[in-house]
């Protein structure tokens, strides 16, 4: 996820900047830059990489006289991670240079208009675009907060910017839909970032801008309006009491648990231009020019490999493609029998796993095409792909992955529906149900995750003395109730295994006895009566029972725990935080190292 920070004040204003854009460091990036205005120029710095390339740029004695500019570090999502596609852009003329976060999703017809109207491109980004669109504004328009107004009217999208002229060194203009965005005030200085500890060193005084803000500022003043009407808007400056490190965590305890709180803003991400609403469609033109496969293997290793597992049951339902989903580690030493008309779906969120790498190799070798679903661009599974989908979760840092899994989650369904309907076997219902679902789901996420958090709390110390779990659950449920029991041990060190429900009975009931206990997902779906009846088994053996469940199921267990209804499948979207949390709450009530457990690394780039 990218990081900005934007400076005007009393003090050499580079400095200030490049510490900022290290402070951010956390949110992951490939390339990063910086541009002030001096002398009625605007001046750029920019390297792909690491901080460090940039700052042996900064080797001009001019570098310490601006006091004031903004900068970036770039996490890729349109164009490759390289200097041309790096923060700042500047608009045809040079005088405008901009700095953004986030996705603008009709970039692509904005930028055919701004080209025949003879503006010049310089990158493949979809940021600048906002660049020449606010050039334009001004054209037409007598202030930059009516420029940029007009500007933002015109695209659809997410964005945090920040913007100078240079025309009025010292000014910053800045402004939020969908991605963070704040103010840092200062006595005699003013800062925006993207995330507190950018500033954290300088003022703890901060504005939280909502969305559809924007702030005009200089050294010594600071005004919000509102986007659309210009009105100004009153804001109260918060004072926080934050360290670096609890700042870095946006506030939360720890990363695994401001990632699982993430996943409301992951789907919406990962929706972003997704959806062609009038034409009901789903865009993913990343593949439009490979045939669908006659079969399609799904490689990938933990918590992607769950994702995949999941995707075959919709595959298969919706789409009609018979799916293989196989752990790289066996995939990669098969006598496998590949034909040319199937494809290979490689799933890793940190696009470096070895043994995914491996079936990648094999695949191709044997003459098929692969798709990466990944989530870090320009990683090799990215690279050695014939063709990437990025899931665009941000980036993640808790080892146990979980926002990644519920950005995999959207793009598969999604991949699924895009399929389903070039198959022509998609049910009609199912792509305006599924549209009308995700847009509200991000909302109801958003509400329902404190609720979770507290349930899997009460449920942790209840079951803290379990040394073994099952988890258990059928259809589309049982990769979900795999991954519930993946992330228990790997946090908790709790002994759990996730189980197919009806599997139970050909053994590994012989375990159940009143100190192992069971958790199931027993949603209102098709196969809630099977589940019912396996877990009368269960409690017939005098296991304890948890089970997710919807109301109205009228299910018996020691405790049900009760999660809204959705349609369909997306009820997964539910389920998923929900295993998350339980994992979570567990493991900080066992006082385990949740962001870094034992053993386990972050990228497994070993066999
Ligand atoms: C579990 C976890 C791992 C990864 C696995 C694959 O929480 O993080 O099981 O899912 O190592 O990693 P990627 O997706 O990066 O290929």
């Amino acid at each position: 996820m990218c990081g900005i920070i934007a400076y005007t004040g009393h003090r050499p204003a580079i400095p200030v900047i490049v510490e900022g854009l290290k402070k951010l460091e956390y949110r992951g990036y490939d390339s990063a830059g910086l541009a002030f205005a001096l002398s009625e120029q605007i001046h750029l710095y920019r390297a792909s990489g690491k901080l460090e390339a940039l700052e042996d740029r900064l080797t001009s004695p001019i570098i310490m006289q601006p006091t004031s500019g903004i900068g970036h570090t770039r996490w890729a999502t349109h164009g490759l991670p390289n200097e041309q596609n790096a923060h700042p852009h500047l608009d045809s003329s040079g005088s405008l240079a901009l700095v953004h976060n986030g996705i603008i999703e009709n970039f692509q017809e904005l930028r055919e208009e701004l080209i025949k109207e003879g503006h010049q491109f310089n990158s493949e980004t979809d940021t600048e675009v906002l660049v020449h669109l606010i050039a334009k504004g001004l054209q037409k328009m007598s202030s930059f907060p009516e420029a940029i107004s007009w500007a933002l009217s015109q695209i659809e999208g997410s964005y945090a910017f920040a913007l100078i002229s240079k025309d009025y060194p010292g000014k910053i203009w800045a402004a939020r839909q969908a991605s963070p965005l704040l103010l840092g005030v200062g006595t005699g200085e003013n800062f925006v970032a993207s995330d507190i500890p950018a500033f954290l060193q300088y003022t703890k005084d901060v504005v939280f801008l909502e969305d559809g803000e924007l702030v005009e500022m200089d050294a010594n003043s600071w005004q919000v309006y509102s986007v659309d009407s210009l009105k100004p808007v009153d804001k109260q400056v918060q004072h926080i009491a934050w360290d670096v490190q609890a700042a870095q965590k946006g506030g939360f305890k720890h990363f695994m648990l401001k990632e699982i709180f993430e996943q409301p803003r992951v789907i919406r991400d990962c929706l972003a231009g997704r959806i062609d609403r009038k034409k009901e469609q789903v865009i993913l033109t990343e593949l439009d020019d490979l045939p669908v496969p006659r079969r399609l293997h799904i490689v990938a290793c933990g918590t992607s490999y769950h994702a995949g597992l999941w995707a075959k049951y919709l595959l298969e339902k919706w789409a009609h493609i018979p799916v293989e989903v196989e752990i790289a580690s066996e995939f990669r030493y098969r006598h496998l029998v590949l034909n040319p008309d199937e494809l290979v779906l490689a799933i890793s969120q940190s696009g470096e796993t070895a043994d995914t790498l491996a079936g990648i190799r094999l695949a191709k070798e044997k003459g098929i095409k692969v798709i990466g679903l990944c989530n870090v661009v320009g990683s090799t599974v990215a690279r050695e792909s014939d063709r990437v989908i990025y899931t665009q979760a941000g980036p993640e840092i808790s080892v146990a992955s979980t926002k990644a899994m519920c950005s995999q989650l959207v793009l598969l369904y999604l991949l699924t529906l895009y399929w389903g309907q070039r198959q022509k076997v998609l049910p009609l219902d199912v792509l305006s149900k599924s549209i009308h679902t995700f847009s509200s789901l991000p909302d109801i996420l958003e509400t329902e995750l404190p609720r979770l958090r507290e349930k899997a709390a009460a449920l942790s110390q209840e079951y803290a003395a379990a040394r073994s779990f099952f988890f258990l659950g059928r259809g589309i449920n049982y990769p979900l109730a795999l991954e519930g029991a993946l992330k228990l041990k790997e946090i908790s060190y709790i002994h759990a295994e996730g189980y197919a429900a009806g599997e139970m009975k050909h053994g590994p009931i012989a375990l159940i006895d009143p100190n192992f206990p069971t958790f199931a997902l027993a949603l209102n779906d098709e196969l809630l009566p099977k589940v019912k009846s396996n877990l009368k088994e269960v409690e017939a053996r005098g296991g304890k029972i948890i089970a997710l469940t919807h109301p109205q199921t009228d299910l018996k267990v020691d405790h049900p725990w009760e999660l809204p209804l959705l349609w369909g499948p997306l009820n997964s979207f539910m389920v998923l935080p929900a295993l998350q949390l339980f994992a979570y709450e567990m493991a900080v009530y066992l006082g385990k190292d949740v962001d870094q457990p034992r053993n386990l690394a972050k990228s497994v780039t070993v066999e």
